[in-house]
């Protein structure tokens, strides 16, 4: 079960946390579609997103999963905020706080916003993307949808190749994959992929060769080379980088028949992974983000109706 306030990384939750978490957001995926299941069962709720970096999945979901659920949802658009003015995060949250809403659901390019607003306010706070720190909620649907494919996470060899040093998400599903009995590789060129992230979890490894880690998986995750985190560059160009660590067609020669490919969004098309990749039978990327629906209207079950 789970019984915490707020939903802030994947480090700290257990096994059974995240299993629950998966459960609930089974029940709430066929609401998506048929709209005569869809209860109003946390009508009087609300919820406040406040996003400091771009968003159209994260956002957009947690927008819908409020609204299928029925939570009043207001969004605190940061660019005419009072943010502008100096404000402080705290500041803020404690003043959403005041206005007695039930939850933020923050996206910051800073590492830990999500808990230090969660210290300092007694809504409950859903992290939706910390810098380079956790994206929990990515990693959550991206085992829905291994789960619904795969029957399981246990034993599978999941690649992630691509920028994993600014990638939330790698890190996110590092620790989930982990602790749900997956074998993970890291792949990518030296300047985005460090030795050092073995030491993240267990079973964990990392390889500068991509089409060797691409081989025996069962899982190929691709990661967006993300420009915007990158104080200089560190590949030559985007053509050179498809080339030498991007996957296209030919590529499908090599992996496994049924290999699940998947990708968080969005998705630089040509540069870490060709249309072909993209569109093939084997991809789950639009299921993805529909699982990302059913997860969010889950955590938002959940939190609030532990208040
Ligand atoms: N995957 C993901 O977080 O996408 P957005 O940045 O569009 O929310």
């Amino acid at each position: 079960m789970f019984k915490r306030k707020d939903l802030l990384d994947i480090q700290t939750l257990s096994s059974n946390e995240i299993t629950h978490i998966l459960d609930v957001a089974k029940e709430m995926k066929p609401k998506i579609d048929d709209k005569s299941l869809r209860i109003l069962e946390l009508e009087n709720k609300t919820a406040v997103t406040l996003f400091y970096e771009n968003s159209t999945r994260t956002k957009m979901s947690f927008t819908l999963a409020c609204k299928y659920l029925g939570v009043t949802l207001a969004d605190l658009l940061v660019s005419t905020s009072s943010v502008n003015k100096g404000e402080s995060l705290v500041d803020t949250g404690v003043t959403l706080d005041k206005m007695g809403i039930d939850t933020v659901i923050i996206r910051s390019s800073k590492t830990g916003a999500g808990h230090l607003l969660a210290k300092n306010i007694k809504a409950s706070v859903i992290n939706a993307g910390d810098g380079t720190n956790e994206h929990p909620t990515q990693a959550l649907l991206d085992a829905f949808t291994i789960i619904e494919n795969k029957g399981s996470i246990k034993g599978l060899k999941v690649t992630i190749i691509g920028d994993i040093l600014n990638s939330r998400v790698a890190r996110s599903n590092v620790f989930l994959l982990s602790k749900m009995g997956a074998f993970i590789t890291l792949a990518g060129p030296r300047t985005l992929v460090s030795k050092n992230m073995e030491k993240l979890a267990e079973n964990v490894e990392v390889t500068y060769d991509v089409k060797e880690a691409i081989k025996d998986c069962d899982v190929l995750m691709g990661l967006r080379v993300q420009f915007e985190r990158q104080n200089e560059p560190v590949i030559p160009n985007t053509r050179e980088y498809h080339e030498l660590f991007g996957i296209d067609k030919n590529d499908m020669k090599n992996m496994k028949d049924d290999v699940l490919i998947m990708h968080p969004g969005p998705v630089n098309r040509g540069v870490e992974m060709s249309s072909y990749i993209v569109d093939c039978k084997n991809s789950v990327i639009n299921e993805q983000v529909k699982n990302g629906l059913a997860v969010r209207m889950a955590i938002l079950k959940i939190l609030l109706s532990n208040k």
